[in-house]
């Protein structure tokens, strides 16, 4: 397989080849990703809720970010490795924000980064790439905007609002963006802005005309269930299996069944008796 890069999702969209893309947040997830031929791994800022269990997104730090993705890279042999940056870190100035961009990618390993916004971050977009540092827009139910949403809630139904969204797109697009998440907004809206576009919309709850998608592992997992929106489509349900597995190893610890015979390690008798 070919590593990926930006110019393979920008074929992908020419050849009409959809784009996969899942979260990732540690090694092992990531390496196995990857053999599963997973294109992108984006190490989102979901990690707040799915690894770090907080409610939100709002909390994740730099450090929690740099650390999940040099983590992420090392587990990432053929697969984009795409950065999300947190809530504050691009929110004060274009110079913070290339500094924080630029750390993914000098300490993490990381390919690209992703940020949330459209018209509200247009001068960050722009000094990130100019710093040659590729940028993944984000659009639609932006979750670190949840407050300012009031609530974690479908964007663009409104046609103001599904205006701005198209609006937003194009602007992204002009920016030099090489992709744009697509969240939560109505499925005829994202296929509307997919065909307006001459890069790739990655959707998530977003419908099937986005021009590719991506779900976060644990949700496609069935491990995760504090929050099960409505878009998520879980292709295993691991949650009973780990504690099934977890039960079992409790009850073989307690009765004295684990650890076998097999899985000791042997001394000579010799030093053995040296000991008493
Ligand atoms: O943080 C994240 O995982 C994301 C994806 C859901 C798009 O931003």
């Amino acid at each position: 397989m070919t590593k990926i890069t930006t110019s393979t999702f920008l074929n992908h969209k020419m050849n009409h080849e959809k784009i996969t893309v899942l979260t990732a947040y540690d090694y092992s997830m990531a390496s196995l990703l990857d053999e599963a031929g997973i294109e992108c791994l984006l190490v989102g800022d979901s990690l707040g809720m799915t690894m770090l269990g907080y409610e939100d997104t709002l909390a994740v730090t730099m450090e929690d970010m740099i650390h999940h993705t040099k983590a992420v890279k090392r587990g990432a042999k053929f697969a984009m490795v795409v950065a999300d940056m947190p809530f504050m870190s691009y929110h004060v100035s274009d110079e913070e924000a290339v500094r924080n961009a630029a750390r993914f990618i000098k300490e993490a390993g990381a390919h690209a980064i992703k940020l949330e916004g459209g018209f509200n971050v247009k001068t960050r977009i722009e000094a990130i790439i100019a710093a040659q540092i590729p940028v993944m827009g984000h659009l639609g139910l932006t979750p670190q905007s949840v407050n300012a949403f009031g609530g974690f809630k479908v964007q663009g139904k409104s046609k103001v609002q599904a205006k701005k969204l198209i609006e937003e797109a194009k602007l992204l697009e002009s920016l030099g963006c090489f992709a744009i998440v697509l969240e939560c907004i109505p499925a005829k809206l994202a296929q509307l802005i997919s065909s307006q576009l001459s890069i790739p919309t990655i959707g998530i709850g977003a419908g099937s005309g986005c021009d590719g998608q991506v779900l976060v592992i644990q949700d496609l997992l069935g491990m995760y269930s504090d929050l099960s929106p409505k878009f998520v489509k879980p292709y295993a349900n691991l949650k009973p299996i780990i504690i099934d597995a977890a039960k079992a190893y409790a009850s073989e610890v307690k009765s004295g069944d684990f650890p076998e015979e097999k899985h000791t390690f042997k001394i000579d008798e010799s030093v053995l008796d040296k000991l008493y």
